[in-house]
C-alpha cells in the first residue's frame, strides 16, 4: 500500500509518499517528501502570520503535491493522508480539502491524522516500532505534550504544557534578545559558546491541578510563560544597566550566556519530568518528537539520562523532527490499518479532542 500525505497545519506546505514494506518491524518506507517552508515569509513579520500561512498553502500545494508524486516515481496511491488539526485552522483547511477533493476524484479512501500522531509515528518512520510501553515527548513550535503508546496506534495524553509550548518560549525569547525567527536553531546555535549557569532562571514545576481540566493529575504538565518573564524582566534590567539605547541589543557573550542558560532550564525541565513518567509507567523506550527535538543539548542530555537507566531513545532525524508529511502519510497507513475509514465531511479542528487514537 502507498499513502499520499499532506500536511499543512502551520508553516509549511509538505506532501510525501509512503510505502508499506511488509516488515513488520519497519512497516513503512519514504518514496519522496516534499516541504516547501514559509519562514521566509513569516521571519520578516517576527512570528507566524495565520492569514499569510493559509494564503501561501494555497499558493503551493499543487506543486507540492506534483512534486511529491513525480519524485516517488508517479507510483499511484492508494489511501490520501491529511493533517485534520490541531493547526492554524485556515491553514489547515486548505490541505484537509485539497486531499478531500483529490480522494473523491480519485476514488480512493481519505484518511484525517491528527497531527501529533504523525510527530509520534515519525519515530517508527525512521527506527521501526518502539520497544512498547513507551513515552514520548511530542515538543515543537504548538505542542509540548507527553504520549503513553501502550500499544502501537494507542496514544494516551499523560501530561501538556498549561501555558506556553517548548519551541513558543523558544522562540519569544530569541525575538526578545533579538536574534530572529525561529528562535530555536538561532538559540541552540549561540548557546554554544556562552555559559549554561550564567544566568538563575527558574524551573517551574507544576504540582497542581489544572483548573481547566480539575479531573486531570496536574504532575505531569509543563509550563514555559514564567521563565518566559523572567528571560524579559533579565534582559530589560541588564539593558537599563548598560544604557542601551533602543533596538541596541546587548552584547554578543552575554547574549549567548542568556541562550545558554534559558536552554538548560527548557532542556531540564523537559526531561525531569519526561524521566520521571517514563519511570511511573515502566516504560520500555523514550521518544522525543517534534521541532524542538532538533535541538542538540536536548538530545545529548536525554541521550545521557537514557544511557544511565539502560533505556534507548528514538529521535527522529532533522528532516522529519520538523513539519513534514511522511509523519502524516505513516500515521494515516497506522489508522487506515486499525480500520479507520474517514468520510469527505471531516472537518478541520483546531484543538482536536484528547486522547487520539488510531481507531
Ligand atoms: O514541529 P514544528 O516544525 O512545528 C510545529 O508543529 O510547531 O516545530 C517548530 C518549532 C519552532 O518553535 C522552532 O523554534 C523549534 O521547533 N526548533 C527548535 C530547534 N529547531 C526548531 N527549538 C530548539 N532547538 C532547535 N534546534
Ligand atoms: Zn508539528
Amino acid at each position: 500500500m502507498i499513502v499520499l500525505g499532506i500536511e499543512t497545519s502551520c508553516d509549511e506546505t509538505a506532501a510525501a509518499l509512503v510505502e508499506e514494506t511488509g516488515d513488520p518491524q519497519h512497516p513503512w518506507r519514504i518514496r519522496s517528501t516534499v516541504v516547501a517552508s514559509q519562514v521566509a515569509i513569516h521571519r520578516e513579520w517576527g512570528g507566524i502570520v495565520p492569514e499569510l500561512s493559509a494564503r501561501q498553502h494555497g499558493r503551493d500545494i499543487c506543486g507540492v503535491v506534483r512534486r511529491a508524486q513525480e519524485e516517488g516515481g508517479g507510483a499511484p496511491y492508494d489511501v490520501i493522508a491529511a493533517t485534520q488539526g490541531p493547526g492554524l485552522v485556515g491553514s489547515l483547511l486548505v490541505g484537509l480539502s485539497f486531499a478531500k477533493a483529490l480522494a473523491w476524484a480519485r476514488s480512493v479512501p481519505f484518511v484525517p491524522v491528527h497531527h501529533l500522531a504523525g510527530h509520534i509515528e515519525s519515530l517508527v518512520l525512521e527506527h521501526g516500532e518502539l520497544p512498547l510501553p513507551a513515552v514520548v515527548l511530542v515538543v515543537s513550535g504548538g505542542h509540548t505534550s507527553l504520549y503513553r503508546v501502550a500499544a502501537p496506534g494507542q496514544y494516551e495524553l499523560l501530561g501538556r504544557t498549561r501555558d506556553d509550548a517548548a519551541g513558543e518560549a523558544f522562540d519569544k525569547v530569541a525575538k526578545l534578545l533579538g536574534l530572529g525567527y525561529p528562535g530555536g536553531p538561532v538559540i541552540d546555535r549561540i548557546a554554544r559558546d556562552g555559559d549554561d549557569r550564567a544566568v538563575p532562571f527558574p524551573k517551574t514545576r507544576l504540582t497542581h491541578a489544572d483548573r481547566n481540566a480539575p479531573d486531570r493529575p496536574g504532575d505531569r504538565d509543563f509550563s514555559f510563560s514564567g521563565l518566559k518573564t523572567s528571560v524579559l524582566r533579565h534582559v530589560t534590567q541588564r539593558r537599563a544597566g548598560l544604557g542601551l539605547a533602543d533596538g541596541e541589543p546587548l552584547p554578543v557573550s552575554e547574549t549567548a550566556d542568556i541562550a545558554a542558560s534559558f536552554q538548560r532550564v527548557v532542556v531540564e525541565s523537559l526531561l525531569d519530568r519526561l524521566f520521571e513518567v517514563v519511570r511511573w509507567y515502566d516504560a520500555r523506550s523514550v521518544g522525543i518528537a517534534g521541532g524542538v527535538s532538533a535541538n542538540s543539548r536536548l538530545r545529548r542530555d536525554a541521550a545521557v539520562r537514557a544511557a544511565a537507566r539502560d533505556l534507548p531513545v528514538f529521535v527522529p532525524p532533522l528532516a522529519l523532527s520538523t513539519d513534514n508529511a511522511a509523519m502524516i502519510a505513516a500515521a494515516g497507513i497506522r489508522r487506515d490499518r486499525a480500520g479507520f475509514r474517514g468520510s469527505l465531511q471531516e472537518n478541520a479542528e483546531a484543538p482536536l479532542p484528547v486522547p487520539l487514537h488510531a481507531t
